[in-house]
């Protein structure tokens, strides 16, 4: 992975190396030949200034001639005010100073007045053969300069002879001097034409060599985008290959998700179900515990009036016996009264008493109507008891039914009356209820369930003076009905009041609680679009209430008769 990062710098230097070294080349001639351009060009201005100065000191020769004979002139030949030699006088030494200046320049190099008498740099003349005429030139000049002396000084007259042997001096030394600045303007001239040949040939040279780099440049790209366009090819054809395996990759996995899904939507499916079917086994399962604690109290209840009607009908069948023997007693006197064997008739009589007083001693035979109405009346409690116990189960009622909730509470009453008559009393407060849609066997397990906790939470406090109570209160509110079921027994502490509703939360001992009961009510409330809430505290007890929906199918009213009929008290005591 690091190989190949720095193998994709290494690429991307080397792909800039070719471009930097093309411009610095490029820079480099052009700057050279710029620089080169301006030195020779300062060099030509030079020239052009040393030439220009070479044709001036011809010039300043002749007039310095000029102005000697004019000199030379005036004073001999002119009259008044034009005797007057300053203005000659001025330009002659003007003239002969610029002249020598000049010259001394061309010999050394310095500074000058030019033709509007500016300052500029003269250069020292280079070649030998140029400075040797420089040299001859200054050599002609200075004896000269020395001859031209008293004109330049004299105030207002030269001396005849001085001014005309000046003059032949003059005429002589400037055809010398003529000649020399002639030969050091052409010198000048051809090294200035050589220059401007060189600056011609170096700008000519610098143009080829632009435009040479410039095309090694434009081939150079030319190339390289040759080349890129070719790796873009080569590129973009890997880049299908690989965009359409990924493609095909990509509709393998697509396949297999959607294959994972439907094998995860099956295995969802059988978890639901297995879900279902463990849920519906621990309903069952919890329907089962109930059912057991019901059979057993039920057992219970109908265990007592079964013992009652069967002693009593043990009695009477005892009495039934006495009364048997004395018939057949009777008989054997009948017979012997009509056969006429009255021998031991006495004894026959006095048995017959006996047996008679025997029978009408038997407390049994005395009150065998009592008994058999008891027998009667254990009879119907059995029965009455039965008649609950299908009512409670309703196992003939799978559907939603409209279903009297006081009757359904009575009956889980009676049901958990073995539960509960121990424990606690119960007080009702049933308010007129309307008939509710509703599944009837759940709504039961519902109020058993809620009964039985109740039940078991006022089993613990060990107050002396505690009676344990549980309080039913019923009623309409707006479009629901609700249910109370208050206790006063131990409470829930607040914490765990959230928890009760939860599955296999118990705080009873194992074997005693499944945890279940009230996560099961839950359910069914809401499988009922109904709603259970729990209200408690810690050893002040707990109430919980359910509200159903009533709907317009339930608005018929109902009465609170079910079991517990109007004659009975509003506090039913089941407690013995
Ligand atoms: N009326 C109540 N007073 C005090 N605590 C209660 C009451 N009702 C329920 N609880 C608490 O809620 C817990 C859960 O109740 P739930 O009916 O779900 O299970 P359980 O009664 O423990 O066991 P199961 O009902 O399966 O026999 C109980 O163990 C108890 O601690
Ligand atoms: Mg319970």
């Amino acid at each position: 992975m690091a190989l190949s990062e720095n193998g994709k710098k290494t690429n991307g230097m080397s792909k800039y190396r070719d471009i930097i070294i093309s411009v610095a080349l490029f820079l480099i001639l052009d700057v050279g030949v710029l620089i080169l351009n301006f030195i020779i060009s300062a060099q030509i201005k030079q020239d052009a200034i040393s030439v220009g100065l070479a044709g001036r000191e011809m010039m300043l020769s002749q007039r310095i001639v000029k102005a000697t004979f004019q000199i030379h002139f005036i004073q001999n030949y002119g009259r008044g005010e034009g005797k007057r030699i300053d203005a000659p006088r001025e330009e002659l030494k003007q003239a002969a100073a610029l002249f020598e200046q000049t010259l001394e320049g061309y010999k050394e190099g310095k500074k000058v007045l030019d033709e509007n008498l500016e300052p500029v740099y003269l250069p020292k003349v280079e070649e030998p053969q140029t400075q040797e005429i420089v040299t001859r030139a200054l050599a002609i000049w200075r004896p000269f300069r020395r001859k031209l002396e008293p004109m330049i000084t004299a105030r207002d007259s030269v001396d005849l002879a001085v001014s005309i042997n000046t003059i032949i001096h003059a005429l002589r030394a400037d055809s010398k001097l003529l000649d020399l600045m002639s030969d050091l303007s052409f010198d000048l001239q051809s090294k200035a034409g050589n220059r401007a040949e060189i600056l011609r040939l170096i700008q000519s040279g610098g143009i080829v060599l632009a435009l040479v780099n410039f095309l090694i440049l434009l081939f150079h790209f030319i190339g390289k985008l040759r080349q890129r366009d070719e790796e873009i090819e080569r590129y973009s054809q890997g880049l299908e290959e690989m965009v359409a395996a990924r493609t095909k990759e990509l509709r393998q996995s697509q396949q297999q998700l959607i294959q994972l899904n439907e094998n995860l939507e099956v295995m969802v499916e059988n978890r639901t179900k297995q879900l279902r079917d463990s849920q519906a086994q621990l309903i069952q399962s919890e329907k089962m515990a109930s059912l057991g604690q019901m059979v057993a109290g039920i057992a219970h209840e109908i265990n007592t009036p079964l013992g009652y009607v069967r002693s009593n009908i043990e009695a009477i069948k005892e009495t039934q016996s006495e009364i048997s023997v004395l018939a057949k007693q009777f008989e054997v006197t009948q017979k012997k009264l009509i056969l006429g064997e009255l021998d031991d008739f006495e004894t026959v009589l006095r048995r017959n008493h006996f047996l008679l007083k025997e029978l009408l001693r038997n407390p049994a035979y005395l009150q065998a109507g009592l008994l058999l109405d008891g027998a009667v009346e254990g009879l119907d409690k059995i029965q009455d008891l039965v008649i609950n116990l299908k009512n409670f189960s309703r196992l003939d009622e799978a559907d939603m039914k409209e279903v009297d909730l006081s009757a359904g509470l009575d009956t889980a009453l009676k049901i958990a009356h073995n539960v509960l008559k121990y424990r606690v009393e119960v007080t009702r407060d049933y308010g007129k209820l309307p008939l509710v849609k509703c599944y009837p066997a759940q709504l039961n397990q519902v109020f058993l369930n809620i009964l039985i906790n109740a039940a078991q939470a006022c089993e613990k406090p060990d107050r002396e003076d505690y009676q344990g109570n549980i309080k039913i209160k019923t009623g309409v509110e707006l479009n629901k009905v609700y249910i109370e079921i208050s206790d006063n027994g131990v409470g829930i502490p607040e914490e765990k009041l959230s928890k009760i509703f939860e599955p296999f939360y118990t705080t009873k001992p194992v074997g005693q609680g499944t945890g279940l009961g009230l996560s099961i009510v839950y359910q069914i409330m809401e499988r009922h679009n109904g709603k259970i809430t729990a209200k408690s505290k810690l050893g002040e007890g707990t109430t919980f209430r359910i509200e159903l929906p009533l709907t317009a199918s339930t608005a018929s009213e109902s009465s609170t008769s079910g079991l517990f009929t109007e004659e009975e008290p509003e506090t039913s005591l089941f407690k013995s």
